[in-house]
């Protein structure tokens, strides 16, 4: 007691607080957030999104530090722009090197070094040589695009190879709609779709400066699959105008600078039911004719941010009741169906994280799945016709969703049994799943 109150005097003649520092990884701000607001030396605090901040390695590529506001009522374009060129035909992976993500680079090689198993460290740092793509899911974000694409335009001009990158745009208002774990900065009832057509024009903005360097891209992860089966849902419901104005939008001023898009298509276990293929094939059959048929749209991504097999071996239990088990069951059942809607029947499969199958209790468990591993590499070695590529949509390590119950962004399914915890907010690094990722890895790294 004596020490105590010895103690308090000590600190009451220092003039400023002292606060202990987050650790490496740790949380350090966000709404709500009270505990430390600086991290443990050799971490700097990394704004992420309003609802986290996260102490990183200080060597790690800077990031906006601020959240973006956003100036209001842009008006809608009344006309719509063409693209100059015309796409080329057939896979638009074809004779391109993929750039790879610096920032991933930094991510992974900051996770190796705090690995201590040396095979393991080794194995780690392969993962920065495989590409993956890049998430633009703050506006904040938009400018880091021209810093990537011009990287890899000197790069393109230094080696004589064609440059390809790999982008997801993830920002529509009322994002995550029948879930929590992801859900966005702008929302519809504050002026969401101004926004995000700001959010939209910038990154055509910094596209248009580097027309030697193709992109591709993945729009909008669980949007319009939520909109094919959570209508019962208020929040997706409300945003089923939005997110149906704010896709348009985006094809069509991506595709008037010449971008390969791919539209997400959610997976097997969720648009791949038999009774969904046919309504999921319409909606993106209408939505890409009523936005005037943009030519670079190329087709859909499947299984992004998943955990499903391209070919499985055997069904995995949890998929019991659905013929269409995997994704190429799912893909080989919805092509036809948007052929005869006029939709390009194209696909992109994100096997990221697919290395491990028997994983999930339920098959609607996407919530950092305990035991995964890193899946089949990216490769334009598919097995089908239908499919341009295998690839890295989600990067292995930035977690789903965050176990905090306390969190504005928790997610149920971030805390049931087969989800990794204690797990950070979704998009920050999350070691231990990582360090998993890589143990796991099939095939092996
Ligand atoms: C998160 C995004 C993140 C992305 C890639 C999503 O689940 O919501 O913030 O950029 O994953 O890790």
């Amino acid at each position: 007691m004596l020490k105590f109150a010895a103690l308090l005097s000590a600190a009451s003649l220092i003039p400023a607080f002292v606060q202990a520092a987050a650790p490496l990884y740790g949380q350090c701000g966000g709404q709500g957030w009270t505990g430390d607001t600086t991290c443990v030396s050799g971490a700097t605090c990394v704004f992420s999104n309003q609802w986290y901040s996260q102490c990183l390695p200080s060597n790690q590529q800077p990031q906006p530090s601020t959240a973006t506001t956003v100036a209001p009522t842009t008006a809608a374009p009344t006309n719509v722009p063409a693209p100059t060129t015309a796409p080329d035909a057939g896979n638009p992976f074809n004779g391109y090197t993929i750039y790879l993500s610096p920032y991933y680079a930094d991510e992974v090689t900051a996770a190796a070094a705090a690995i201590s198993d040396a095979t393991q460290k080794a194995k780690a740092l392969r993962v920065k040589d495989i590409p993956t793509f890049i998430w633009f899911d703050v506006i904040a974000k938009t400018p880091q695009l021209g810093v990537y694409l011009a990287d890899a335009d000197a790069k393109a001009k230094a080696s004589g190879e064609k440059y390809l990158v790999q982008i997801v745009v993830y920002d529509l208002p009322d994002r995550d709609c029948a879930a929590a774990a992801s859900n966005g900065e702008f929302s519809i009832a504050n002026n969401g779709m101004n926004n995000y057509r700001r959010y939209i024009d910038q990154l055509v903005a910094e596209i248009k400066k580097y027309p030697d360097v193709r992109i591709v891209a993945v729009i909008e992860p669980d949007s319009l699959a939520n909109l094919v089966t959570n209508l019962n849902v208020a929040k997706c419901s409300g945003a089923q105008d939005a997110y149906k104005q704010g896709t348009t939008y985006a094809i069509q001023q991506l595709n008037a600078v010449g971008v390969y898009m791919y539209l997400d298509a959610g997976h097997a276990g969720w648009l791949g039911w038999p009774a969904n293929l046919n309504p999921a094939a319409q909606l993106f059959s209408d939505l890409y004719r009523a936005a005037g048929s943009p030519q670079f749209v190329r087709g859909l991504a499947t299984n992004v941010a998943n955990y499903n097999a391209l070919n499985a071996a055997s069904p995995d239990p949890v998929t019991q009741g659905n013929p269409n088990y995997d994704e190429m069951h799912f893909i080989n059942q919805l092509a036809p169906q948007l052929t005869s809607g006029g939709f390009p029947a194209h696909f992109i499969v994100d096997q990221g994280r697919s290395g491990v199958q028997g994983l999930r209790q339920a098959w609607g468990d996407w919530c950092n799945v305990y035991g995964a591993g890193f899946g089949t590499r990216p490769t334009l070695n598919t097995g089908s016709s239908l499919i341009d590529a295998i690839v890295w949509i989600k990067p292995g390590g930035e977690c789903d969703g965050t176990s905090n119950t306390s969190a504005a962004r928790y997610d149920t399914h971030c805390g049931i049994a087969s989800a990794h915890k204690p797990a950070p907010e979704a998009g920050t690094w999350f070691q231990a799943y990582f360090e998993n990722l890589v143990k796991n890895a099939n095939p092996p790294l």
